[in-house]
């Protein structure tokens, strides 16, 4: 096996690929970045969140905005650099909007992940790292979750395209021996890279818990809606295994460490604290650390939602030799730190079409 240079990361204008790609220059990666900024901030130069990550690491990223359906522009990428590996993170993931439009969401989810295995193949680059859920698992059924557990039950139409996929890697790496890839189950991502220069900042309506509460603590929302406070754990609130961004990117470095040394052909790893953490909890661990009230209101359960969930990630500690490191305290400080210094997100680009009057648009 060959040591990997260069890494084409899709996906990289994004929440978790724009901290994974600065770990990745850290670690003396080239990096070969693309997005078609369906859910990323754009700007005159390209991505704001990659020209902060050149700006962290003081090293530069090659970045095409190109989308993985437009099957050509990823082709001629592919021409262009020699990719010893693809860090699959190019997706939509928004689970209310995929029951809506389901279509879109195997669309790109589905025949995005297609075009880019056969672009590989034909480039003869069969390495990748790919992001895929615990949404994978549904409803558990034992505590903590081992990669062993059943997968499939799932409730809504975003996990549905990671199972399918999932599915398509066994049957593409037990058909053609050349494939080496490891699947990547992350739990609940949260936080912010310590710098606060990049962080979370979708461009479609975000419902997750921290991004939601702190723009509760920020003051442009009113109120934390809790879903659910009548569920069978210590306090009544959902208890998930939330992980810091920052951890889950140096797991990406460890599984390309992994796919550089040896031929596992498909693997697939949890990663996630081990730890599971409530509502509650997150809310009062954000409150003290950011010195900031958070409003609550109680409603009923989220459609859809789980009661608990968090990973057994021993084999991720055993295989790859990763653990995470930051604690929730962390998880909580880094994110506050992200959105009081960007309280707005990126810089967005200025739409040319707004008409100025009196020097005041
Ligand atoms: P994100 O939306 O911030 O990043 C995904 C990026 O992919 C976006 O910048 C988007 O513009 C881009 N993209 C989507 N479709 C594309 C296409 N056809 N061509 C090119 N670019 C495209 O999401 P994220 O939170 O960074 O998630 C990254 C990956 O991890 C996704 O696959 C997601 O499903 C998975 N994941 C995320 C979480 C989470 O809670 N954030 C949890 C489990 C798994
Ligand atoms: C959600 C997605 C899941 C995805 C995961 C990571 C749903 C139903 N599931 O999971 O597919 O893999 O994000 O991106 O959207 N909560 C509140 N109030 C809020 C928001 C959340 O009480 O305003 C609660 C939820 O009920 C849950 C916990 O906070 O108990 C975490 O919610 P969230 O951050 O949305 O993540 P998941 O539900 O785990």
């Amino acid at each position: 096996m060959t040591q990997f240079k260069t890494i084409l990361v899709t996906g990289g204008a994004g929440y978790i690929g724009s901290h994974c790609v600065v770990d990745l220059l850290e670690a003396g990666y080239d990096v070969v970045a693309i997005d078609n900024f369906a859910n990323a901030v754009e700007d005159e130069e390209g991505s704001p969140a990659l020209q902060r990550a050149e700006e962290i690491t003081g090293k530069p990223i090659t970045f095409y905005k190109a989308d993985l359906l437009d099957k050509p522009q990823i082709n001629d990428i592919f021409d262009k650099h020699n990719v010893d590996c693809v860090i699959h993170f190019a997706a939509l993931k928004a689970v209310g909007e995929s029951m809506q439009q389901p279509l879109l969401y195997y669309q790109n989810n589905l025949l995005g992940m297609l075009n880019l295995l056969e672009i590989m193949r034909s480039h003869n680059c069969y390495q990748m790292v790919f992001s895929s859920s615990c949404t994978v698992y549904g409803e558990p059924e034992h505590l903590p979750i081992t990669e062993t557990h059943p997968t499939g039950s799932i409730t809504n139409v975003y996990g549905r395209t990671k199972y399918f996929i999932e599915e398509m890697l066994k049957d593409l790496s037990a058909a053609d021996d050349k494939w080496n890839i490891i699947s990547l189950r992350y739990f609940n991502p949260v936080g912010a890279h310590p710098s606060g220069l990049i962080g979370e900042d979708p461009t479609k309506e975000f419902t997750n818990l921290m991004p939601f509460m702190a723009q509760v603590a920020l003051g442009k929302k009113p109120v934390l809606t809790v879903f659910g406070s009548d569920y069978n754990t210590p306090d009544g609130t959902g208890i998930r295994d939330y992980i810091h961004v920052m951890d889950l990117a140096r797991g990406h470095v460890a599984a390309l460490s992994l796919l550089s040394s040896s031929h596992i052909k498909l693997r697939v790893y949890n990663l996630g604290t081990g730890r599971g953490v409530s509502v509650k909890e997150l809310v009062s661990v954000f409150e003290r650390v950011t010195k900031t009230k958070i409003p609550l209101k109680y409603e009923a359960r989220r459609l859809g939602d789980i009661t608990a969930m968090w990973a057994d990630a021993t084999l991720a500690k055993n295989e790859l030799g990763w653990t995470t490191r930051h604690s929730v305290e962390e998880m909580c400080t880094d994110f506050w730190r992200w959105q009081t210094m960007n309280p707005n997100g990126y810089p967005k680009k200025i739409k040319k079409s707004v008409i100025v009057i009196n020097g005041k648009s």
